[in-house]
């Protein structure tokens, strides 16, 4: 009996990758399940083929075939039907196939059916994504929520493996010998693992809370880049900044937010964050690691949503992008998102048209629509940036007060939470100050300033 079902995971190392071990490109072979009970995405199944192979090129794989296979309905031990597995079998020995990417959820049963009947080695979309952040994480945080993450990933199929097995055994609730104790020795030491994690994550993440605190309080505004991956984030980011931040024609290029300080046309300074890219079917543990990461997002004051408008499916992931914004808790009734719709070089239509491939502004809620942009000529940012000037200063709010002389702490406050338009000689009462307040602060003005306000 295979008391390990993950063989190969060697627990005291944690997750070793399966390209760790595997330095040389392996020879690979992609498969795209068309399995219409299962397509819980808006992609269509042309698109999720093209996103798939992509991911896999965010890796160092030899891939020899793509193939999409329809199916009817997931057969619970392997996933494709028994003629399917054959000929597949078939077509991986006569082409020397050493691993297939399987863009689907299999479980731990199908995938190691699978990888008996297919005599490679089988990963699943998870599996391929995990292994992806695996290697772009850079900093110690994300390099800890990744392993946090793989770990997860594996002890739900330790734990459903044990329950296999434990129904093979006759299973009356009683297990004895070897292969228990050794698969309970296994769950231990991956629990074991995941609580070190989990406290060595947490240890960061509230040293990073105690270095966060300034930027809280400073008076620029956050904005934020959202996106799908390979929307052009990373490309703005560093037109904008003049940073190096890695823009590359891979998924994922960017794991870790990065943040720097902008000018905007009018001179006012805002902090811009680069975020992590969005994708369909993100697996849950890796959204609620990232979270920490996006926790950006859910600060800033305004955020730019960037589309790949060149991209067929741009609409398709627009909605995806939406639906992690809501799930982050993001509201556009308080927060403005501004669209800028990407890499309108690529696209042979002039953006105001009613060409096919371009939305039309269709604000929702409080989401703006801007004119085609290309972060990478620099057509129409100039306008993208004079767009996030009006919606700060539509969401900010413009109040005089009068601080009396004496109250030092107060002038303090005002100077590093407030934007100061106008400080008029001192007077008898204090000095009147006339100040533009962004909406992260204006709660806290009110709180101070309430009774001091002339005019609101
Ligand atoms: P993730 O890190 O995966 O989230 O990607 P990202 O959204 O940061 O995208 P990135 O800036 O890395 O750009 C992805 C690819 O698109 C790169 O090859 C860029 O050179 C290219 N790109 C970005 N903006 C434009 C554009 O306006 N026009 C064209 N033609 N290519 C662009």
């Amino acid at each position: 009996m295979n008391n390990n079902p993950q063989p190969g995971f060697d627990f005291k190392r944690g997750p070793s990758t399966y390209f760790e071990r595997h330095k040389a490109p392996t020879v690979t072979a992609l498969i795209s399940p068309d399995i219409r009970t299962l397509r819980a995405s808006p992609l269509s199944a042309l698109a999720r083929q093209e996103e798939f192979s992509a991911l896999a090129r965010a890796i160092r794989l030899d891939v020899v075939f793509h193939d999409i296979v329809p199916i009817r309905a997931a057969k619970p031990a392997t996933f494709f039907g028994p003629g399917q597995v054959t000929s597949m079998a078939q077509k991986f020995e006569q082409q020397d196939v050493k691993l297939a990417l399987v863009d689907t959820s299999l479980s731990p049963i199908q995938q190691r059916n699978l990888e008996r009947d297919l005599g490679v080695k089988v990963l699943d979309r998870t599996a391929l994504i995990l292994e992806i952040f695996g290697e772009r994480a850079a900093t110690r945080e994300g390099v800890l929520q990744v392993e946090l993450a793989h770990l997860n990933y594996q002890k739900s199929r330790l734990v459903r493996s044990w329950t296999h097995l434990e129904r093979q055994r006759g299973g009356f609730g009683f297990l004895g010998g070897p292969g228990e104790s050794q698969i309970e020795s296994d769950r231990r030491q991956l629990r074991d693992r995941v609580s070190a994690l989990e406290k060595r994550i947490e240890k960061i993440r509230r040293t990073r809370a105690m270095q966060r605190k300034p930027r809280d309080t400073v008076p620029f505004p956050l904005v934020a880049l959202v996106g799908y991956t390979n929307a052009g984030k990373s490309t703005l980011f560093n037109r904008l900044t003049g940073a190096d931040v890695m823009a590359k024609d891979v998924l994922f290029a960017t794991l870790d937010t990065t943040v720097r300080k902008v000018e905007l046309p009018h001179g006012k300074e805002i902090i811009l964050s680069d975020t992590v890219g969005f994708i369909a079917d993100l697996p849950t543990d890796l959204v609620t690691a990232f979270r920490a990461t996006l926790e950006e997002v859910t600060l800033a004051d305004v955020i730019i949503h960037m589309r790949d408008v060149s991209n067929p499916n741009h609409e398709a992931q627009a909605k995806e992008v939406l639906n992690v914004l809501s799930e982050l808790g993001v509201n556009p009734d308080t927060t403005p998102i501004i669209e800028a719709w990407n890499k309108i070089d690529l696209v042979d239509a002039d953006p105001t048209d009613n060409a096919p491939n371009i939305p039309k502004p269709k604000p929702a809620g409080t989401i703006e629509a801007h004119a085609g942009i290309s972060a990478q000529t620099g057509e129409g940012v100039d306008g993208l940036l004079l767009a996030i000037e009006d919606a700060l200063a539509k969401g900010s709010r413009s109040f005089k007060l009068t601080i009396p002389h004496a109250d030092g702490q107060n002038v303090g406050w005002l100077y590093q939470h407030c934007e100061v338009l106008e400080q008029d000689e001192p007077g008898e009462e204090g000095t009147q100050y006339s100040v533009r307040v962004i909406p992260r602060h204006i709660d806290g003005f009110l709180e101070r300033f309430g009774q001091q306000l002339q005019r609101a």
